[in-house]
């Protein structure tokens, strides 16, 4: 045993070996922390430092940060990522991607997820991780087959989460899957932060073992797991993880970057991250952060631990949610119900990973079961949209006793539901006319139509008010 452990240890002193961390808190940290508020003009002095840091990525982009540009920031999401391209030249730029829902909530034509990563790639991108909630794959295709053509990265995400249908080899089978569409890297994504150091590591062993790629791994501190579930899963042969710089990261957010950087070069390996440059970092972004706390848009709560994550097995943020959805019909002494039949309705709907927009679905209609008195009584549109196969293939199972009650007669289809959508790039690009001035336009109103009208309204009117503004200064 002793010889082992020296052996070990000895054989990364000859050969140190390379972890990559990609940084998030442009990104995932933004979202996860303040609701992605991050304005351009407040990280734009930190980027050059983000630049030379020695990163393998910056996570920069995709998620919820270009709904957010348009609907709360008054920026334009794709100007964003020219601007941060043109400072970050050495450092690759990454998104992530939601396969056929590319950046929103419903799936979309080919044509447009296609064109989205084109212009994705004109701006600057370099690794685009796609993923899908239900891990079904041929939500994915499409989106690795143009990220592949368009000479990008492509890191296939496998959508973690525990049921008694995604066992060890399931998730291997999906890995396998990814590397058989084209994969350049295979991605664990936990979104809940429930990979606990002994699942994260027979996973990584299990699909390092099979798929001959290299293998990222994506958690959150929430739970308290992600710092040790890093450590086991680069132990077990990771080559990339994901960190977020300390004044951004722990709770929601990811694990920090200075200590995982700090407790993985004195095991041997080599990051090539600066930590003259990450302090510099964080004190660039710790003034920001205690403004964040000041105005509320930081709640403190959203940074400390929240175990109930791993005894319920739902995301914390799902369990907020249910909660807050509770209080607001005055029925709080029914979540202990509420969470008894949330695993229920997860088992009829064939166990789909509790991640968005699934993760709303089930815990709405575990409450409506539960307040109602009676088990679908009530239905929203989203759950008859998915029974019906809408939303791709469910993992499991579905109920054959539900579909009967909520479809009738009617089947479930078993193809890709973007096989029946239209191409609507072209359309659009008619409908709107002079108001969009590119094709980024006409694909940022495709994605968000009325929030991007919105912004499209007031960039007029302030480029108005600023000829105005010259005239008056040359009088
Ligand atoms: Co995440």
């Amino acid at each position: 045993m002793y010889s082992a452990i020296t052996n070990f240890y000895n054989r990364r002193k000859d050969k140190r070996m390379k972890v990559n961390i990609t940084e998030t808190v442009l990104r995932d940290a933004n979202q996860s922390l303040i609701a992605t508020r991050l304005p351009y003009e407040k990280f734009e002095g930190a980027l050059s430092l983000l630049d030379k840091a020695g990163y393998y990525s910056l996570e920069c982009w995709g998620g919820a940060t270009f709904d957010s540009c348009l609907r709360y920031l008054d920026e334009d999401p794709w100007e964003r990522l020219r601007k941060i391209k043109k400072v970050c030249k050495n450092t690759k730029l990454q998104m992530l991607l939601r396969g056929q829902n590319i950046l929103g909530y419903k799936h979309y034509p080919d044509d447009i997820v296609r064109e989205f990563i084109k212009h994705a790639a004109d701006c600057g991108m370099d690794i685009i991780r796609i993923f899908d909630a239900l891990n079904d794959m041929r939500n994915i295709q499409v989106a690795m087959d143009q990220t592949k053509k368009s000479g990008l990265h492509a890191s296939g995400a496998i959508c973690y989460t525990i049921s008694p249908i995604h066992t060890l080899e399931k998730n291997v089978q999906t890995a396998r899957e990814l590397r058989d569409m084209g994969a350049d890297s295979i991605c664990i994504k936990d979104m809940a932060g429930i990979m606990s150091p002994k699942e994260a590591y027979d996973l990584v062993k299990a699909i390092k073992a099979e798929v001959d790629l290299p293998v990222v791994v994506h958690t959150h501190s929430t739970t308290g797991l992600g710092s040790m579930t890093l450590l086991k899963a680069v132990e077990a042969g990771a080559d990339t993880i994901d960190t977020a710089i300390s004044c951004f990261s722990n709770g929601t957010s990811q694990t920090p970057t200075e200590s995982l950087v700090y407790a993985l070069e004195q095991f041997g390996y080599e990051t090539g991250v600066d930590q003259k440059i990450t302090k510099e970092i964080n004190d660039y972004f710790k003034p920001i952060q205690d403004e964040y706390l000041k105005s509320g848009l930081l709640d403190p709560v959203v940074m400390t631990t929240s175990t109930e994550a791993l005894l319920y097995q739902i995301p914390g943020g799902m369990l907020s949610n249910l909660v807050a959805q509770l209080k607001a019909q005055k029925a709080l002494d029914k979540l202990e119900d509420v969470l008894a039949e949330t695993p229920r309705v997860r088992e009829d709907l064939g166990y789909p990973p509790l991640v968005t927009p699934m993760s709303q679905m089930v815990g709405v209609q575990a409450t409506a079961n539960v307040l109602t008195g009676e088990r679908y009584k009530n239905v929203s549109k989203e759950v008859v949209a998915y029974l019906r196969g809408e939303y791709g293939r469910a993992p499991g199972t579905v109920n054959p006793d539900l579909v009967k009650k909520i479809l009738g007669d009617e089947e479930p289809m078993t193809g890709r539901y973007a096989d029946t959508l239209e191409p609507a790039f072209q359309k659009a690009k008619e409908e709107l006319g002079s108001i969009a001035r590119s094709d980024e336009d006409v694909l940022s109103y495709v994605a968000f139509p009325q929030v991007a009208e919105k912004f499209f309204k007031a960039r007029e009117e302030k480029e108005n008010r600023n000829v105005k503004y010259t005239i008056r200064e040359i009088d």
